[in-house]
């Protein structure tokens, strides 16, 4: 007879943290967000890999590349770039991560001297970049010829179909720095001559970066940035249970710093091969987390076979439609709460401490402080960060809204990759995921920042300074659906929404 679990799953909309005592040193600036993310035995000083604030981006093709990672590592957390790509471009990913120099920023928006204003009103439309580079190919690296921004060209007088060249800003009239130019250099060159922008040329007159004046407080601080011991950014990657003897040697040898089996799945005998693989041909040298599961049994198994951290989670994504498709899954919280448990009843037994990973389904930004409340150690989101400037989506307007795109790995917009395929005839194959919009939310930095800020401070009510103590000191609460109502504004007419405001 199946087995039938006693109570119905939960998901993070039906809890609610209750306040505990907080002393006079509870205040958010006390509090850190400090988190392992990799196994460690008791005794040990802290695991491999640690992150200065619990967010990691979800392995997808909308929301993990290179930019994403850079922008997130400055913020303390870990990109896991998306492993449905060729393994050579998913390898140069992390090179360029690794190479990349704060400050130095590729350009982005770059178009041809024969292209027109129509073009560029295009492309800024597109991207929502103010500075638009022109080179001779349209390249980021072309031949560099001159910049346009909104101080060249009236849109209202200028016939749409004028030539690029007629209106930028040539080269011979700015200011540039040669590449090896230090941030500090650049910094003062910037001051110095009062610019808004400085491209960087190589010794060809090829553009190999800007630095933008816009940026200079960011880079003189950002305390909580995660870098190597060679001082570049941290990086995970995606990686599946088919062509990993192949994907797994071209990503260390990149440089990677903590892989993660991306599988809806994680429960089963391939993600243990794939375990088995790293473990005899790196031991311990290569970090790597499996899942998904949902459950202790799933967490045991891939804690035995050597998992680093293990992620938990099925159905629950912004995008996902496998509960629907497949009648597989369970409520976010509930799993949460019970791996949590299953992770500190191995510790007590083996001493080897597991980090577990809540993986989609945070909604709301306190969702974050109680998946970390319920035991989590970090969480993965993906519609949160699909939202910003940083995620590969592209930004359009939407009846009168900005919105990103944002895409499943189980759509068919995402697939042609092993993960759902089950490899039999194409017809027969059906979709885990939705191809979407999220409504444009602005720079990762400042979304993040408040994240942190809310989660920094509902700990303090809960009388807590790091995510151990939230985890030992939590008391959580199961709410009605009238007390849910109850927890939003109510019995009141927006303003917003009278067309007044
Ligand atoms: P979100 O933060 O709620 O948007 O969820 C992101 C998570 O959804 C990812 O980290 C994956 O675990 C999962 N996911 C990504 N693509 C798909 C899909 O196409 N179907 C089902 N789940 C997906």
């Amino acid at each position: 007879m199946a087995f039938y679990f006693d109570a119905p799953s939960h998901t993070f909309s039906e809890y609610l943290l209750v306040p505990g005592y907080s002393s006079a040193e509870c205040v958010p600036d006390n509090v850190t967000l400090k988190t392992t993310v990799t196994r460690y035995r008791v005794g040990e000083e802290a695991s491999a890999v640690t992150m200065n604030s619990p967010l990691v981006s979800a392995v997808m093709q909308s929301v993990s590349d290179d930019k994403m990672a850079v922008a997130l590592a400055k913020e303390g957390g870990i990109a896991f770039l998306f492993g449905s790509q060729p393994i050579e471009s998913q390898a140069e990913m992390v090179r360029r991560v690794k190479s990349h120099k704060a400050g130095f920023v590729s350009s982005e928006s770059n178009v041809r001297p024969d292209q027109t204003m129509a073009d560029v009103l295009a492309l800024k439309e597109k991207t929502g970049h103010s500075t638009v580079a022109v080179t001779h190919d349209g390249t980021a690296s072309g031949k560099f010829q001159g910049l346009v921004t909104s101080w060249d060209y009236r849109p209202s007088r200028l016939d749409p179909q004028t030539p690029v060249s007629e209106f930028m800003t040539p080269l011979a009239k700015l200011i540039h720095a040669k590449e090896g130019v230090t941030l500090k250099e650049a910094n003062d060159i910037i001051w110095d001559n009062k610019l808004n922008t400085l491209p960087v040329l190589d010794t060809k007159g090829r553009l190999v970066s800007f630095v933008f004046r816009k940026d200079y407080d960011r880079h003189k601080a950002n305390p909580q940035e995660l870098l190597d011991a060679d001082k570049s950014y941290v990086v995970g990657a995606g990686i599946n249970t088919i062509d990993y003897k192949e994907r797994i040697p071209a990503l260390v040898e990149a440089g990677v710093d903590v892989l993660c089996i991306d599988s809806s799945e994680g429960y089963t005998e391939w993600q243990k091969m794939v375990l088995d693989f790293v473990r005899a041909e790196y031991g311990e040298d290569v970090k790597i987390g499996a899942g998904n599961v949902v459950d202790r049994d799933g967490f045991r198994f891939l804690a035995e076979a050597g998992a680093d951290f293990i992620k938990v989670g099925i159905g629950g994504g912004a995008i996902c439609i496998t509960r629907e498709a497949k009648g597989i899954g369970r409520g976010q919280a509930t799993a949460v709460i019970e791996v949590a448990k299953a992770r500190d009843q191995y510790f007590k037994e083996t001493g080897i401490y597991v980090p577990i990973c809540s993986d989609g389904g945070i909604v709301h930004d306190h969702h974050v402080t109680l998946a970390l409340a319920m035991g989590a150690d970090f969480c993965m989101l993906g519609r949160y960060f699909a939202r910003f400037d940083e995620s590969p989506g592209r930004r359009v307007m939407v009846n009168g809204s900005y919105m990103k795109e944002y895409w499943g790995e189980g759509s068919n917009r995402a697939r042609n990759w092993q993960r759902y395929d089950s490899g039999g005839d194409k017809k027969l194959s059906f979709e885990e995921g939705v191809d979407s919009y999220v409504p444009y939310a602005g720079s990762l930095a400042d979304n993040v920042a408040l994240t942190l800020a809310k989660m920094r401070s509902t700990m303090c009510n809960c009388g807590a300074l790091t995510i151990r103590e939230l985890q030992e000191k939590a008391r959580l609460t199961l709410v009605s659906s009238v007390s849910i109502v109850e927890g939003g504004a109510h019995d009141v007419v927006l303003k917003d929404q009278t067309g007044q405001n």
